[in-house]
């Protein structure tokens, strides 16, 4: 076994993170997707110093620390993505124009970063679908590079679902179309041009897309836009000392980390929201870094909704995880809290500041969450599915694979068929060094976890999912259906893993 941390050091960043986080979760390199970057594996190679104080510890604590987080200050009010408007009049039908482009954007005071986005210079517009809506959205690539539109979480033919095999170049556009055939949830989109998605998502492509049914419009969630009902795109990033993202310079094979915490592009934000119950919309947007929401004060909330839709019932939690990609919709009743205390949202992954809110007058005092809020079901057939398919997770850098390969555009890994439920089972094989959580995502389905290294799924994780994390030794079993035909990517969403070819084809017929 090869490590880099000695004993001592080992000591030494174990009191400082018990310092710093004063709950009583025990920290351990498997809470950390990636490394820093600011160390290579040939330094862990010169360094074999205390390699025998490992053993037992299971590979904890052997992977490179990420960096920390800079809080927040709070001197900004956290900008909410715009709403896309509808071209269409007719109802049932909607029509959007979306543009990747390049632009400019004041992150920094009284400086111009030079970022990317959709329809404006930096990040996207939120696009609101409806189910049984048939939607099309025309699509325009205004970079200097090619690009795709992949639309993350969506039920969508895979023609239209915008993967590498989707490439617009320089000033081509294209128009795709498809019926909205899933559930109210939060979903987004990206880039997807092989080798350069990680690249094009840190510069500044990814939006929102929010799914509305009758179910969602129905339950007394709280649900203004931007008001009570609140969007949140968690992303940290590297600035170079002229306040550029350099991606070159930052990239890390592992994933690239950043010190600087950007949310929905805002520096230093800041939320003000009224003494009623706030819906929080999370993204893990980040390329690489996972986070654990919590209050500072350690407060519960619930949480109401997954990847693709609501829970059953409301969970209680006191934090939660999301790794890249992942979403989760958390109600906070802040006319519950003791607001004389600074309250904020923190990464308890290292203890920094993610969001301080100013909590100002009474509001809504009326709402309530919904006792029962969906109907999702694991049947007793579903559990008793045999395993038809495996796949293995394995390595890091850029010898990343997926059952022994990397990507291949030319090639199918898996095949399924249309409308058939299949069992999967998802294994993360450790290296020398412990390994890594790799976060997991099929395109084109909303799946079911079934098990966790044979056990039932934590309650938050019984609802639709189109990513999860993998741990390391973890085994991960998953009921997919896939109602639309089509080549599908199933990969990892550390998007420098992805770049690397930790990804598979799944073709759908
Ligand atoms: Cu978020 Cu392949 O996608
Ligand atoms: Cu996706
Ligand atoms: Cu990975």
């Amino acid at each position: 076994m090869k490590t880099r941390i000695t004993l001592g050091l080992l000591a030494l960043m174990t009191a400082l993170v018990l310092a710093a986080c004063s709950d009583d979760k025990e920290p351990t390199a498997n809470d950390d997707g990636a490394n820093t970057g600011e160390e290579s594996h040939e330094d862990m190679d010169m360094n074999e110093e205390g390699s025998d104080s490992m053993d037992g510890m299971e590979g904890h604590m052997s992977h490179d620390e990420v960096v920390s987080l800079n809080d927040s200050t709070g001197e900004n009010e956290l900008k909410i993505p715009p709403v896309l408007e509808d071209e269409n009049t007719k109802e049932e039908e909607i029509a959007y124009t979306v543009r990747a482009q390049k632009g400019e954007t004041e992150i920094f005071d009284g400086t111009k970063t030079k970022t990317l986005g959709y329809n404006g210079a930096f990040l996207g517009p939120m696009l609101r679908l409806n189910e049984g809506d048939t939607v099309k959205i025309k699509l325009i690539n205004e970079l200097d590079e090619d690009t795709t539109f992949h639309w993350h979480g969506l039920e969508v033919p895979g023609d239209a679902d915008g993967g590498p095999h989707a490439l617009l170049k320089p000033g081509e556009e294209n128009m795709i179309e498809f019926k909205v055939t899933q559930e109210a949830s939060t979903l987004w989109f990206h880039p997807h041009p092989e080798g350069s998605t990680a690249e094009q998502v840190y510069n500044g492509l990814a939006g929102l897309v929010y799914i509305e049914d009758d179910n969602s419009k129905s339950l007394d969630l709280p649900n203004e836009y931007g008001q009570n009902d609140i969007p949140l795109i968690f992303q940290d990033k590297i600035f170079d000392d002229k306040y550029q993202l350099n991606y070159d310079a930052a990239m890390n094979e592992d994933g690239t980390i950043g010190e600087t915490l950007l949310i929905n592009g805002t520096l230093n934000p800041m939320l003000s929201v009224k003494k009623e119950k706030i819906r929080l919309r999370l993204l893990n947007g980040s390329n690489a870094r996972n986070f654990t929401f919590k209050l500072n004060t350690g407060d519960s909330f619930e949480q109401v909704a997954t990847d693709g839709g609501f829970l059953n019932e409301p969970v209680t939690l006191k934090e939660i995880t999301l790794t890249p990609s992942e979403r989760a919709e958390i109600i906070i009743d802040f006319s519950k809290l003791d607001t004389d205390d600074d309250l904020a949202l923190i990464n308890d992954e290292d203890g920094s500041i993610l969001l301080p809110f100013q909590v100002s007058e009474q509001g809504r005092e009326d709402s309530n969450i919904p006792e029962k809020m969906n109907d999702f079901t694991i049947t007793e057939e579903e559990m008793n599915l045999p395993v038809t398919k495996n796949v293995e997770f394995f390595g890091m850098m850029d010898k990343v694979t997926i059952n022994g390969k990397q990507f291949d555009k030319d090639r199918i890994d898996f095949t399924q068929e249309l409308g058939v439920t299949e069992v999967w089972e998802f294994y993360n094989k450790p290296d020398d060094m412990g390994g890594m959580i790799h976060p997991v995502h099929i395109h084109g389905t909303q799946f079911k976890i079934l098990s966790r290294n044979g056990e039932e799924p934590p309650e938050n994780e019984q609802g639709w999912k189109d990513s999860f994390s993998l741990e390391p030794d973890e085994t991960v079993k998953v009921a997919v259906q896939f109602k639309n035909k089509g080549v599908y990517m199933l990969h990892c969403h550390i998007l420098e893993h992805e770049d690397n070819g930790m990804m598979s084809q799944i073709k759908v017929e």
